[in-house]
């Protein structure tokens, strides 16, 4: 198994038979649309109209949507391990006409060519299903590699450690969060058990592999209880 393979598969998790992917999202994750929103505010004054973008777990389709609508020139290239997920953000592309400027890779970030070089990159919601093992830095090195020098990368995770005093408090408030927006207790109960897959890290470590990954100015933009979201720069 290649060091970014996740451990946690989309295609056979249970829960997405029972619900739809971005009806769980939008009710488990605070401002989950306002990440793609900020995202798209943060590059669009750092990459130029004609940008070519890498969408790294492209699977559900909002970056690729809500970037695709608001920069009618960029390119964008998708990756994504599940074929479940590819296939709900091929219906998007084609629903919003994003066709001919999309290109999707079912696979891994590192099975992409290392040419052309991409304009900015994004991995959201992601990189917490890979241990810190190798996996993470791999993930990260693998979307480095394939940027431009001074390029952004916007990274968005679950962040804080398992250990921590506060990781069972968030726990506690993500499920009673998705109750409170309508979700079954079968179904926040049965995400709660896919935590057990989540290899979350401290801001510090993931400040730590970004900088080994050859990123700087790491900056936070995005934090709903556990969630973070940060801009980086790949150096020269
Ligand atoms: C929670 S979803 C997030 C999808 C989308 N970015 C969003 O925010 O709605 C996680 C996605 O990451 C994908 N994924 C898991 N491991 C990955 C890897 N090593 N490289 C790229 N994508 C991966 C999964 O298949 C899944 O589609």
């Amino acid at each position: 198994m290649n060091k970014e393979q996740t451990r946690f598969n989309f295609d056979s998790n249970p829960i997405f038979e029972t619900i739809d992917y971005e009806v769980a999202a939008r009710s488990f994750i605070p401002g989950y649309e306002s990440i793609f929103n900020m995202a798209l505010a943060l590059l669009s004054f750092s990459v130029s109209e004609q940008s070519h973008l890498l969408i790294v777990a492209a699977g559900g389709g909002m970056e690729l949507t809500t970037f695709g609508k608001a920069q009618p020139h960029w390119q964008m290239t998708g990756v994504d391990p599940s074929a479940k997920m590819l296939a709900i953000t091929q219906e998007k592309v084609a629903i919003h006409g994003l066709k001919n400027r999309v290109k999707l890779h079912q696979g891994l970030t590192h099975e992409l060519p290392l040419t052309p070089l991409y304009d900015a990159a994004t991995c959201i919601l992601a990189m917490h299903f890979l241990p810190d093992d190798g996996a993470k830095l791999s993930l990260l090195q693998s979307i480095s590699q394939r940027l431009k020098i001074g390029a952004k990368f916007i990274l968005v995770d679950i962040c804080e450690e398992k250990s921590s005093e506060s990781f069972n408090d968030f726990l506690l408030a993500y499920k009673y969060h998705a109750r409170h927006l309508g979700l079954s207790p079968e179904i926040v109960e049965e995400a709660a058990t896919n935590v057990v897959h989540i290899n979350c890290i401290s801001e510090e470590r993931t400040i730590e592999l970004l900088q080994e990954a050859n990123f700087s100015k790491v900056t936070r933009f995005f934090t709903a209880l556990w969630f973070r979201g940060w801009i980086a720069t790949k150096n020269t």
